[in-house]
């Protein structure tokens, strides 16, 4: 991708660096973070200049808006360690595109671009050391907002800060890239059409921890979504998009403003339609893929998300019945697309869709 000119955001840097205790062998997901941080603030109707720091705690008054309200929205994107040295951030456009859309939702100003760009590359050029060296793992990059006015009544907030943190990740799931397990929880749902299930936004994800709380206990891994108003058609996951070979076609959900747009679930559709491979965006319903169970069609069933990649699912609970497939292998489709889309991460194949942004 090519990059846009702003001027360089001023940087302090850290005189205390946390690498070199950091113990990249045992890395999970989420737990550890780099050296800076950016932060930008919006007051008096814009955006000031933005700034990287040291990571450190924040100071916020406990009348936050944030605090009370949930109005912010965040980001979960990757950089990758080349084999070659070089360091690329994958899909900083499409990204960045979301971002503001979830702001547009929750009435929060928008970022111009040029920051979020220009803050993405010198903050991981700046922390490139803590992009771990193996294939398996990356720096995770976390841009959020958060309204930041002191007033606990129910209003927009005039008052805005703007972060990205970042911290290196191994692998999702326990799992790693074995297959996983869901179950419907047809009491429970995550969206509504005219909701903010398209808004990757705070308090679509602490409605899901209950009944994936209940979903883990019973033994699956995450719960499966399906829609608010009939109960049957399949959503997503926690935090990927599902797809689903049937008769040799890539099934998945519409994006019709329940479910999150995944930057990852572009990738599968593009790569797929290239393949010659039919790509079908529907409501796909439980029962359909109960049918297909039975007679033999469903070949594949698969999430994808910026965290996971390409995840396999194994096993599938709906109301009693357990549709099974194959628990100790991706199938071919999410293999060639796991391959594919991590070696472009990779600098291992030509990244002919310019996804790419090289630091
Ligand atoms: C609810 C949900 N669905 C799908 C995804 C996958 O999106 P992406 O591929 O952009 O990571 C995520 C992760 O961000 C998510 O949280």
């Amino acid at each position: 991708m090519e990059t846009t000119e702003m001027t360089r955001i001023p940087v302090q840097k850290t005189t205390a660096s946390r690498l070199a205790e950091t113990d990249f062998s045992d890395l999970r997901f989420g737990d550890k973070f780099a050296d800076h941080m950016l932060e930008m603030r919006y007051t008096d109707g814009q955006w000031g200049e933005p700034s990287i720091r040291p990571y450190a705690p924040i100071q916020m008054t406990p009348a936050a808006s944030i605090l009370h309200y949930g109005q912010g929205v965040f980001e979960g994107m990757k950089a990758f360690r080349r084999e070659d040295g070089r360091i690329t951030i994958f899909r900083i456009d499409k990204h960045f595109e979301r971002f503001n859309n979830s702001c547009k939702r929750l009435n929060i100003p928008e970022i111009p671009f040029e920051v979020f760009e220009q803050g993405l590359i010198q903050l991981v050029d700046l922390d490139r050391e803590w992009i771990p060296k193996n294939k398996f793992k990356a720096l995770y990059i976390r841009p959020f907002v958060i309204a930041s006015d002191e007033y606990i009544g129910l209003n927009t907030s005039q008052n805005y800060r703007f972060f990205i943190i970042s911290g290196p990740v191994g692998n999702y799931y326990r799992e790693g890239i074995n297959p996983i397990k869901l179950t419907t929880m047809p009491d429970y749902v995550r969206a509504v059409e005219g909701g903010v299930g398209f808004a990757k936004i705070p308090g679509n994800y602490a409605a899901s921890l209950l009944p994936t709380h209940k979903a883990k206990e019973m033994g699956y891994t995450q719960v499966l979504w399906l829609d608010a108003k009939h109960r049957k058609y399949v959503e997503e996951v926690g935090s990927m998009n599902m797809f689903f070979v049937v008769d040799g076609k890539i099934l998945t959900a519409p994006l019709s403003g329940t479910i999150l747009p995944g930057v990852t679930r572009d990738c599968v559709i593009q790569l797929g339609k290239e393949w010659g491979i039919p790509v079908e965006e529907r409501p796909v319903s439980i029962d359909e893929l109960i049918e297909a169970n039975k007679n033999g069609t469903l070949e594949e069933a698969f999430g994808s998300g910026t965290a996971a990649v390409i995840s396999p699912v194994g096993l599938i609970h709906h109301k009693g019945y357990t549709i099974t497939l194959d628990q100790d292998k991706m199938g071919p489709i999410a293999q060639r697309l796991y391959d594919t889309i991590t070696s472009i991460h990779h600098g291992l194949e030509k990244d002919n869709h310019d996804w790419c942004t090289i630091v």
